[in-house]
């Protein structure tokens, strides 16, 4: 059966590209009526220092969006990772099948661990293994983020391929398929795969990025989010009417795609309706339709953070219901390691 995972980090600044390359899709992937568990990491978060009061206000702020995007806590579980133990559990075990060079690739890991490499946390470099365990503790089959995920979901393969490998006869013996871990399919698409900074079309636009008008936030106010459109950089040239115009162009690109992924839509049928439009034509349509899209989800998410105790609630709701499908999971695992368990 299909079963969607995916992650979100607590470390504030939500921003558009974490909304038109994962959540929007989350919701997508409910409305097909797959079982969906969408996690807020507040252990991946922890790699880089968190204020610790600070957290809690982003973990909600995460379940917030989730919510307000329109993901359904009944049909989906909605719930935050350091409730459910499985998943540091898993990586325990994942620790002993990954290998050292394997994470010695990671390009995600080298870009934030910078020049003091020998400063960063362990957890930062050991990052890609509690995700790897994060999608296989569910077993889940497909895994909806943006681009910059792809070389972490590969090594999740390598990890579950290796385990199912070293494993094969112990997880026979224990009367479980032969591929006891899924090879985990990324859904990884659509226009706004990798969303870039509206100040430079060649650098992502990120949580982290010191320029705040880098980024769309969710919780920009609707005067915000037109100003960021109206200022984002862009050339002096009008739009081309096909994709191929777009190619040595990254910022138009980017508004481009932008605009495709906020109306379902393809770069085609954008440049459809405004290919030889300037760009003083093209911002004004881009921010009603920013507005029009986004200012609904940051009101919501407004009203439900007045509330914590639901939010809370749904966590602890979400975090219970993962369990029980986690549970059984690492159960079979500790059998095939050769572990001895209780009852
Ligand atoms: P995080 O919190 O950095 O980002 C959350 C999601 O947003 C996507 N994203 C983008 N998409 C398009 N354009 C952008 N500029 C952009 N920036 C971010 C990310 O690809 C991601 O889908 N490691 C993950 C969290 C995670 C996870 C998992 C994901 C932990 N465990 C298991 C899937 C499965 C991360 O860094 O998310």
């Amino acid at each position: 059966a299909e079963l969607v995972f995916s992650g979100v980090q607590p470390t504030g600044n939500l921003h558009l590209g974490n909304y038109l390359g994962a959540v929007k899709r989350f919701v997508e992937m409910q409305e097909r009526d797959a079982q969906c568990l969408y996690c807020v990491v507040d252990l991946h978060a922890i790699t880089l220092w968190q204020d610790p009061e600070a957290l809690k206000g982003q973990i909600r702020e995460v379940t917030a969006a989730f919510l307000a995007a329109g993901i359904d806590p009944k049909r989906s579980i909605v719930f935050n990772q350091s409730q459910v133990p499985q998943h540091a559990e898993l990586t325990w075990i994942f620790n002993c099948v990954a290998r050292l060079g394997w994470l010695n690739r990671m390009t995600q890991f080298k870009d934030k661990a910078g020049k003091d490499r020998e400063n960063a946390s362990i957890g930062l470099y050991d990052y890609p293994v509690l995700m790897a365990a994060d999608i296989l503790a569910y077993r889940a089959t497909h895994v909806p983020v943006g681009e910059d995920q792809k070389q972490h979901l590969e090594l999740t393969r390598d990890i579950a391929q290796k385990f199912n490998n070293d494993f094969a006869g112990s997880i026979l013996a224990h009367g479980h398929g032969e591929g006891f871990f899924p090879i985990t399919e990324p859904l990884i698409g659509g226009p706004a795969a990798r969303v870039m900074s509206l100040r430079d079309g060649t650098k992502k636009m990120s949580k982290s990025d010191a320029s705040d008008n880098s980024r769309i936030n969710l919780k920009d106010d609707v005067d915000t989010i037109a100003q960021k459109v109206r200022r984002a950089k862009t050339d002096p040239d009008a739009l081309p009417s096909e994709v191929e115009g777009l190619k040595s162009r990254p910022e138009a690109d980017n508004l481009v795609g932008i605009f495709a992924a906020l109306r379902g839509i393809s770069r085609e049928e954008v440049l459809r309706d405004f290919g030889g439009a300037q760009f003083s034509t093209f911002k004004p349509a881009l921010v009603d339709l920013a507005v029009a899209t986004l200012a609904p989800i940051g009101a919501e998410m407004q009203r439900l953070m007045a509330d914590p105790s639901h939010i809370d609630a749904v966590l602890a709701d979400g975090s219970e219901r993962a369990e029980a499908i986690a549970a059984p999971t690492l159960d079979a695992v500790k059998d095939i390691v050769g572990f001895v368990r209780r009852g």
